[in-house]
């Protein structure tokens, strides 16, 4: 068998169980398609204590968010030897959290929309002022859109940061708003595959929508002239870098009206179902889903 035995870790803990368990079966048919001795592992009922009792030799993980994605997962698995796919500990954690992603790109001159965090007693007429109107409010460090408002009037402000700092017990951050189109880039390796253009329904951001309908389209080859799709391939794989990540993962950002690229965030696990974005760029360039999962297991590492 090729790679040994492996464990799929799917399912865990996090608010993105569902999503985790529908990438985690479609890994394991793929591998198992390939020949792989691949076998399904969920951290959220089973100890983990178990992959190294039972012989697991490499762990692909399709865990989503809290727990499987932040790097404690892969410090667990560093710590008993066991190779892993995607980001180490320190991307992981970094990728996790938009602030400090955020503050690592500035500091290397990359681009990300301005912002600011917000504490409770700000004043909201002065956020509504440095970042202009309307203005984006997300939680630091909770993915897939959970506790994102669009804010268009100042008065709007208070309830949108209860809702992206409290319901989450969260840090919030208020981000200047890109009025444009939206790309991903996903990355394989050393290598940014085409990017992709999501077209979501205007002004509809929410949870549901982004994984549960039909109305989110998604384009590929996503448009733009070969030029600037390198030029967005290159600052991708360069944000990604910075940012300690590595393996694989994608990249979001936007384009304003000057056409101006501006970096949203990192995902380090981001979803592997049939239609999710990654395998949807791997096709885009003659990988199918099978190779593409084999081709992730093979960049598994440990330290
Ligand atoms: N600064 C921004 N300006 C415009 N739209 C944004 C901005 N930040 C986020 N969005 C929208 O919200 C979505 C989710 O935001 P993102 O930062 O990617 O967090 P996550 O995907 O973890 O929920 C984006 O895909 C984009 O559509
Ligand atoms: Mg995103």
């Amino acid at each position: 068998m090729i790679h040994g035995k492996a464990a799929v870790l799917m399912g865990g803990r996090s608010a993105e169980r569902e999503i985790s368990l529908m990438s985690g079966s479609g890994v394991l048919k793929a591998l198992r398609a390939r020949g792989v001795d691949a076998h399904a592992f969920d951290p959220g009922q089973r100890d983990l204590a178990d992959l190294k009792a039972e012989g697991f030799e490499r762990c692909f993980i399709a865990l989503h968010g809290r727990g499987g994605e932040d790097g404690t997962m892969q410090g667990a698995l560093e710590v008993m030897g066991i190779p892993y796919t995607g980001s180490g500990v320190l991307g992981s954690a970094i990728a996790m959290d938009k602030w400090r992603t955020k503050m690592i790109w500035i500091a290397n001159g990359l681009p990300t929309p301005r912002y600011r965090i917000l504490a409770a007693g700000d004043d909201w007429n002065a956020v509504a002022r440095e970042l202009g109107l309307p203005l984006i409010v997300k939680p630091a460090n909770e993915g897939s859109t959970l506790g994102l408002t669009k804010v268009v009037s100042t008065k709007q402000l208070p309830a949108a940061y209860e809702l992206a700092a409290k319901k989450y017990r969260d840090i919030a951050l208020a981000e200047q708003f890109i009025d444009g189109p939206e790309y991903t880039a996903s990355i394989v390796g050393e290598t940014a595959l085409p990017l992709i253009r999501i077209e979501a329904p205007q002004g509809n951001y929410d949870y549901q929508n982004k994984y549960f309908t039909d109305d989110t389209k998604y384009h590929c080859p996503c448009g733009l002239p070969a030029r600037k799709e390198k030029e967005l391939q290159a600052l991708s794989l360069q944000a990604f870098r910075v940012a300690g990540c590595s393996g694989w993962g994608r990249i979001d950002l936007m384009l304003d009206a000057r056409k101006r690229p501006w970096l949203l965030e990192v995902n380090t696990s981001p979803g592997m179902t049939g239609h999710s974005l990654v395998p949807m760029a791997a096709r885009a360039v003659g990988i199918s889903y099978e190779d593409l999962c084999v081709k992730i297991l093979e960049l598994a590492h440990v330290g």
